[in-house]
């Protein structure tokens, strides 16, 4: 640290200093920052220089990796290098699918179950929450559409390696213009208007979060805590951040979660040509777990 603290946002980051950076997030997030980042990821880490009073990425190299504090400071540096974007019903057509094919399935398969039947989906990826819960809202009206899905025992896990997404995904309160392009219908039914203080936005009502845990799991680490297998996966729009060798790493461990015929909706411009021989391209980006031979 230095006692004649620039302003951060007029530093530039140097190559060698862009390639330390880079090489760090890659080996603790798995995120591969590609040439001609550089100026994105110094207006991201300046807030972190800013907030420790350091005048310079070096020092806050060092820093980073060195200061006694339990991993916190690489917890916020990586809450700054991710990229968050979501929404409600992001590409809606997986949404039907779930209800429409996954759903049915699983009744299909359900007189075979001893006990209580259970569905389970993870979200892997799940930024601020929308997704998890628009996967919530879309069970529940399952259930008010089927009578033998009622009862079911419905749990979604959501993970993302960022602690502040999490917290406001767990918060469960959004502005209302994100709700905008929500069937006003659903959203009367399944969120609740702010008021005073919260006036402008809205909070997911319980019945919803109630299908919701959120956990933070980071994909690089070598295990995951999850014990149970998955009807579903949703990991959407987060593999474009990784490199191929990094996709096929997470993937071919995210399969060994799923449950036989187990489901796999990944985001619109994601493509996994070279794992078709283990997943099923069924129709736009949403393949499903072959049977073993
Ligand atoms: C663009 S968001 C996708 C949100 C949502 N799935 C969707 O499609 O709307 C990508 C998310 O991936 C998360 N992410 C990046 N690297 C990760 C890792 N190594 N482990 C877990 N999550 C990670 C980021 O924190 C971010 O919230």
């Amino acid at each position: 640290m230095s006692d004649s603290v620039m302003d951060p946002l007029l530093l530039t980051l140097e190559p060698q200093e862009f390639q330390l950076f880079r090489d760090l997030i890659h080996r603790q997030t798995g995120i591969w920052l590609r040439d001609g980042k550089q100026v994105m990821l110094a207006s991201r880490l300046s807030r972190r220089l800013r907030c420790h009073r350091i005048s310079n990425f070096a020092d806050y190299y060092h820093y980073v990796q060195h200061c006694q504090d339990g991993g916190r400071e690489l917890g916020e540096m990586i809450n700054c290098v991710t990229t968050n974007k979501t929404a409600f019903f992001r590409e809606q057509h997986h949404f039907q699918f779930l209800g429409d094919v996954v759903v049915p399935g699983a009744l299909a398969r359900s007189s075979r179950a001893p006990d209580r039947p259970a569905l389970r989906i993870w979200s892997a990826a799940s930024s601020t929450g929308e997704e998890p819960y628009s996967i919530a809202i879309t069970l529940l009206e399952s259930q008010l559409r089927n009578s033998l899905f009622r009862g079911w025992d419905l749990r979604i896990v959501a993970s993302d390696i960022d602690t502040a997404v999490l917290g406001t995904a767990t918060r469960g309160i959004y502005p209302v213009e994100e709700l905008e392009e929500m069937d006003p219908a659903l959203w009367k039914k399944y969120f609740l208007r702010g008021k005073d203080d919260l006036a402008g936005s809205v909070k997911v009502k319980k019945q919803v979060a109630a299908l919701v845990e959120f956990r933070r799991i980071n994909l690089m680490d070598h295990s995951w805590p999850l014990s149970e297998s998955f009807d579903a996966i949703f990991f959407r729009n987060a593999l474009i951040y990784f490199r191929q060798e990094t996709q096929d790493l997470f993937l071919r461990r995210m399969i060994r979660h799923l449950k036989p015929q187990g489901y796999l909706f990944l985001g619109h411009s994601e493509h996994i040509p070279w794992l078709h021989d283990v997943l099923e391209p069924l129709q736009k980006t949403v393949y499903r777990l072959r049977s073993r031979a």
